[in-house]
């Protein structure tokens, strides 16, 4: 029984500001992903893999194919056509995305920002705020910033931040999108340990990596959408 099933998906991108061009974005596209498993998608620079896993997550529409999530019910949705609002239940309560930037409002504490993630779960306040200091810390943030708006933070920081806010409080999906892109090999390596904690918690992750030894610590299969196949792996 796979949680996320993804089928023959292709996207042709339409600029409308160019009188309707079209700008292919992937095609073929075949993966699935269980609980408790993670897989990587592979492939040069520019061939499609952050705009898959934001079809996915349904910030970009898809235009074939399908996207298979399924409940825990049992109930099978597909993300490529579900309703706007099938898909903000399934972002509030299902599925997790960490784009590779951070993405805040001003005079917001890191340690809010994080905490947030939690609140939003029904942790209550305290809770929260005492669990992202502890990811922080982990993380190797200073304590320092805990309380400073994570906008004036350095490129590794905000990042480290982003993916704490990310993963504190996994959903039965998670999407990474180089989450480790601007780490030092440590705190990369950290990062994977936590991943592998959330793994053993049965949720199902699709993640892009730029650093293969970090790929290769995680991954159960990495999909190589170029070769539109599992690379021999294990
Ligand atoms: N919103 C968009 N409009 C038009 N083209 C896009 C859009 N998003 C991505 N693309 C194009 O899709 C292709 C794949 O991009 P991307 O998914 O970012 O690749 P990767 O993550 O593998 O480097 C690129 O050619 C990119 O220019
Ligand atoms: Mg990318």
């Amino acid at each position: 029984m796979y949680k996320l099933e993804i089928k023959n998906l292709l996207k042709v991108f339409k600029i409308y500001t160019r009188g309707g061009l079209e700008i292919k974005g992937y095609s073929d596209i075949n993966f699935e992903v269980k609980k408790g498993e993670f897989v990587s998608l592979f492939g040069p620079s520019g061939m499609g893999k952050s705009s898959i896993l934001k079809a996915l997550y349904r910030t970009y529409t898809s235009s074939k194919g399908e996207i298979l999530f399924s409940r825990e019910s049992g109930e099978v949705v597909d993300i490529a056509t579900c309703s706007e609002s099938t898909m903000l239940e399934l972002r509030k309560n299902e599925i997790g995305y960490v784009s590779q930037f951070l993405q805040v409002l001003p005079r917001i504490s890191a340690v809010d920002v994080v905490a947030n993630s939690l609140i939003e779960k029904g942790e209550s306040e305290n809770v929260a705020i005492e669990k992202s200091k502890e990811m922080l810390d982990y993380l190797s943030i200073k304590e320092e910033l805990f309380d400073v708006s994570p906008l004036t933070f350095s490129g590794g920081e905000q990042q480290r931040v982003n993916i704490a806010k990310g993963i504190i409080a996994p959903k039965s999906v998670l999407l990474l999108d180089e989450p480790t892109a601007s780490l030092d090999k440590a705190n990369t390596m950290k990062v994977i340990e936590k991943l592998k904690e959330i793994k053993k918690q049965d949720v199902a992750m699709v993640g892009i990596f730029h650093d293969m030894e970090a790929m290769n610590a995680i991954s159960d299969r990495v999909y190589n959408i170029k070769d539109k196949k599992y690379a021999d792996y294990n």
